[in-house]
């Protein structure tokens, strides 16, 4: 296992200030204050080479997760190892196992240009020059970073300094990368490219990457394996397959306008206790299960009846993933 973490906790605590005059005196004579369970009882073993989608509403304890095993906090409750350490007691054995993306906070020295920002890099981490080379070249063409390399990092935009951060993190050629929302903010093209490219890495150099995000399409197109986290504990573990499957239910829907008045809507014997109707009219709206294939429903419908504006809904991640939360 590359990446084993079992009963992991983070409380935060908080402490409380008062409101106004009164509420500051009190505050300092007792401060209040509050626990935080951001993240409970989490276990999560990752084989070298996957790559996992940890996804789940804001507030969840996505970014407290990855900042433990990635050694930027130190768990509560629970043990951590990254590629067989513990991240925090072997920090500098560690930085060189794992590289790190957080979206929202930059990694990179603002006002070095992107090029001696790498080559500082390649100093800090002690990289061979011919694999630097090729590393930058690599990602330098793949994302296209050659056109702002010389710019300070703080002149770029949102777009190019991410490209920047992700090859940033992995010039030292780490065996897993921790990416905390890399594609917040950024738009479709540039989301485009960095999904490609960490397709890319994952595939060609079989990094370990466990990637947070709240770009649906993020997930469907990088993830083969889903953590669902909400309220710091863990609601699923498995295949895209497996949780549409047993979340989506009731998820599908083929909507339509009827383009006569009919008194009653009758489907198939076979595809009873597979669907519901909802209808207003000559507005209806069938839901059904996965035992119910769409297509068969909209021939059995046409069949009888005349429809228009007929759309067809499979599962919507949202839906599912709100599912899992209310189950
Ligand atoms: N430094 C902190 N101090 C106090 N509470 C925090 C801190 N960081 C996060 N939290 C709280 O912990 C919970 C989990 O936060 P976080 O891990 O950032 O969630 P996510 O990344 O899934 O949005 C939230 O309730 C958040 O408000
Ligand atoms: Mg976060």
């Amino acid at each position: 296992m590359v990446i084993e973490a079992s009963g992991l906790a983070k409380d935060y605590v908080i402490h409380l200030k008062g409101k106004g005059l009164m509420g500051m005196a009190k505050s300092l004579l007792r401060s209040e204050k509050k626990v935080v369970h951001a993240v409970q009882d989490v276990n999560l073993n990752m084989e070298e080479g996957e790559l996992v989608g940890y996804i789940g509403p804001n507030g969840a304890g996505k970014s407290t997760t990855i900042k433990m095993l990635s050694g930027i906090l130190t768990p509560t409750k629970g043990s951590v190892r990254v590629c067989g350490i513990d991240p925090q007691k072997k920090r500098i054995q560690n930085a060189m196992n794992v590289g790190a993306v957080f979206g929202q906070k930059t990694q990179l020295w603002w006002d070095l240009p992107v090029r001696e920002t790498f080559d500082l890099l390649r100093r800090m981490y002690n990289i061979p020059m011919e694999r630097y080379k090729r590393n930058v070249d690599e990602f330098m063409d793949y994302l296209d970073i050659g056109a702002f390399a010389e710019q300070p990092v703080r002149q770029l935009s949102l777009g190019q300094r991410m490209r920047a951060e992700i090859a940033a993190s992995l010039l030292h050629d780490p065996k897993v990368l921790f990416l905390d929302e890399p594609t917040i903010g950024l738009d479709v093209n540039v989301k485009v490219s960095m999904r490609e490219f960490v397709k890319k890495i994952n595939k060609e150099r079989n990094v370990t990457i466990l990637l947070t995000t709240h770009d649906l399409q993020d997930i469907e197109e990088l993830a083969k394996r889903i953590v669902v986290i909400n309220h710091g504990q863990v609601g699923f573990d498995g295949s895209m397959e497996e949780l549409a499957s047993k979340y989506a239910d009731g998820k599908r829907s083929v909507s339509f306008t009827l383009q006569q008045d009919v008194p009653e809507i009758t489907l198939p014997e076979k595809m009873a206790g597979h669907y519901t109707i909802e209808r207003e009219g000559r507005q209806v709206k069938i839901r059904h299960d996965g035992h119910v294939n769409a297509s068969d429903l909209i021939v059995a419908l046409i069949q009888k009846y005349r429809l228009k504006d007929i759309d067809i809904r499979g599962p919507q991640i949202e839906d599912v993933v709100m599912e899992v939360y209310r189950s």
